[in-house]
């Protein structure tokens, strides 16, 4: 049978060449498939005599178990390339340094409010808080604003009920503080306030640092000296100088806008004033006996200066580009 050797040695050097596993298979039909060439051999065993068949079949049958072992040989090598392939594309390098976990950092009005809170406890203040959702008593009528009088006007207010705003200012601290104190006084109260305002210079949401001293011999030029003090250390400028402008607040008497110096010009960083009897009335301290002074500032402005920030709307967008510079 040199027809037998002849199809095994071709179908050996042809599978040897082959390097597609679904070409592998056509071929493969070639010699196993119905039409294949061994198959045609197995059929054509009919017209064989019953003597020759045997010795035969079996030799075909021993170059099919050849082909088919060839078969599976190459496809067993086809699979190992190809994972090594995918292996060798996917490839880590282990020993590269790793990424590292993102640390966060503070944002610029938190650094800011620390800075302000550090300065002022240096001047011997502490720390006093209240509520956001405040009763509209603490935010307004225990602050000489009563009801219907036009200077609630003054405040974009949000209302959560009749009796409750979100609090328009950190003032109503002050009455809070003074309510289950008793003076002396000297705190600061930082935090967030609310007003229906936005554009490049309001956010809805923004902060004010409060400040209250009240004592027996308390006048506008100790206030003047703080304000002016903590200002030149917080901005680290010693020529730096404050002025007040007569003003309006119903819970002051007098009141004044603070300005501070700045690169030439004035800009206006607050609101202060000697507390109103009205307002020490309210919380049951002698009013003939003591006086004390007050101030609003506005966190974001100070920030701002700073920083060198010219729009508000970007402490509050979350952008990390703009984030990432402060840590
Ligand atoms: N609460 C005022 C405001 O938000 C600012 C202010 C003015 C605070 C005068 C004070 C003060 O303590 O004495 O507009």
């Amino acid at each position: 049978m040199q027809e037998l050797q002849q199809i095994l040695d071709q179908a050996l050097q042809q599978f040897a060449v082959i390097g597609d596993e679904a070409e592998l298979e056509q071929v493969k039909a070639k010699y196993l498939g119905k039409e294949g060439s061994l198959t045609v051999l197995l059929k054509g065993l009919g017209k064989l005599s019953a003597e020759e068949r045997p010795a035969a079949g079996a030799r075909i049958n021993q170059v099919k178990q050849g082909i088919e072992a060839a078969l599976q040989q190459r496809r067993d090598l086809l699979q190992q390339n190809k994972l090594a392939q995918k292996l060798a594309a996917e490839a880590l390098d282990v020993t590269l340094p790793g990424r590292g976990l993102g640390t966060g950092g503070l944002h610029p009005v938190t650094r800011t409010l620390e800075r302000i809170e550090q300065l002022f406890h240096s001047l011997g203040f502490a720390t006093a808080s209240g509520p956001e959702i405040e009763r509209d008593f603490y935010n307004f009528t225990a602050l000489n604003i009563p009801e219907n009088h036009p200077a609630r006007a003054m405040h974009d207010t949000f209302y959560i009920d009749p009796q409750h705003v979100l609090r328009t200012h950190t003032s109503p601290v002050q009455v809070r503080y003074m309510e289950a104190n008793q003076p002396p006084l000297k705190i600061i109260s930082s935090g967030r306030v609310y007003r229906v305002d936005s554009d490049a210079t309001h956010s809805p949401m923004f902060h004010q640092v409060e400040g209250l001293w009240v004592d027996e011999e308390i006048s506008f030029a100790n206030l003047k000296g703080v304000v002016q003090d903590f200002l030149q250390r917080f901005f680290e400028r010693e020529d730096l100088t404050v002025r007040f402008r007569p003003s309006f607040f119903p819970f002051t008497e007098p009141s004044a806008e603070m300005d501070m110096s700045w690169n030439g010009g004035w800009l206006e960083i607050g609101g202060c004033g000697m507390v109103h009897p009205n307002v020490l009335k309210h919380v049951n301290i002698d009013s003939e006996k003591y006086l004390g002074f007050a101030f609003g500032l506005g966190v974001e402005r100070l920030a701002m200066l700073r920083y060198g920030v010219n729009d508000l709307r970007l402490f509050y967008e979350s952008d990390l580009r703009f984030l990432k510079q402060f840590n």
